[in-house]
């Protein structure tokens, strides 16, 4: 088929979304959303890049979390257009983790079941299943007993778990509402480190919601700051220190600089 001239197109229908740079990922235009009769998102624009993490940080309550949901599909928007690479949310795997684990798998499985079940959903033979389930346990180096059901794991070991799963089909995009909030200071490193690791290997695209601003520097490429509700973004800032970053890079300027940059953002924002 001859491509067609574009020259012979009108603008309005070669072009019915305004594209985001190069590398951009998804693409949210004119997202409206309300509740009970109150704006939270008001002709909202946009662009996450594609193969990077985005922390997402804001004021308590300026919809960080309705945010990823209504990408991630988990809630409807109002009106307005959420594209991945130009696709609907429904011809898009994306991979979820809840901040609370305890809710996020299923009781009446063991853990490897739970893993397993996305890609059992898609139809997947055992020996695929089985196979994919090795990849992970391997690449999330896993030393617990996977055959236990949820609640004889430590949550540690169960958020681990819960990433698993939201990677065990290959998802396009991983979104993360606070997936370190429940879990003590040992286990959130732990996890942190494993996500870096995973993003290092697949550079599956990651969209994160942090309550820590340190950690969302230190797992970002890009910290996209909010405003308080009618919310906006009130700075995307780049952070591109190489990775596997670790304990030094929490000391390097450019860390601190992000920080800092950050930090004041986010308080010009919370005392608006
Ligand atoms: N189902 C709902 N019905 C009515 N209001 C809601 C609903 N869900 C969220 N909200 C309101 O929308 C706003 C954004 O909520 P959201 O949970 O997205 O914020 P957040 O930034 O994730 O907050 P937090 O920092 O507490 O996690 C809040 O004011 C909240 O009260
Ligand atoms: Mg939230």
């Amino acid at each position: 088929m001859r491509p067609i001239d574009p020259s012979l197109v009108a603008p309005e229908a070669a072009l019915p979304i305004r594209p985001g740079p190069p590398g951009t990922h998804i693409t949210i235009r004119g997202l409206n959303k309300y509740f009970a009769g109150k704006p939270l998102y008001q002709n909202f624009d946009l662009d996450i890049p594609k193969g990077k993490i985005v922390s997402v940080f804001g004021p308590n309550g300026c919809g960080k979390s309705t945010l990823i949901n209504m990408i991630a599909g988990l809630i409807p928007i109002d009106s307005g257009s959420i594209l991945f690479d130009g696709k609907s949310r429904a011809q898009t795997k994306v991979g979820y983790v809840f901040q609370n684990y305890r809710e996020a798998l299923f009781p009446w499985q063991r853990t490897i079941d739970n893993i397993a079940y996305p890609l059992k959903l898609e139809g997947q033979s055992s020996a695929q299943v089985a196979r994919r389930v090795a990849e992970l346990v391997a690449s999330f180096d896993v030393k617990f007993d996977l055959h236990r059901y949820p609640y004889e794991l430590s949550g540690g070991q169960q958020q681990t778990a819960s990433i698993m799963r939201a990677l065990a089909p290959g998802p396009e995009v991983l979104f993360l509402d606070e997936p370190f909030s429940a879990l003590d200071f040992e286990m959130t490193l732990f996890i942190r480190e494993k996500l870096q690791e995973v993003f290092l290997q697949t550079a599956t695209t990651m969209v994160l919601v942090s309550h820590d601003l340190e950690e969302a520097v230190y797992l970002a490429d890009r910290v996209l700051l909010l405003t308080k509700r009618p919310t906006r973004v009130a700075e995307i800032l780049s952070y591109d220190d190489p990775r596997p970053r670790t304990t030094d890079t929490l000391s390097a300027p450019s860390f601190i600089r992000t920080k800092a940059e950050s930090l004041a953002i986010f308080q010009r924002e919370v005392r608006r």
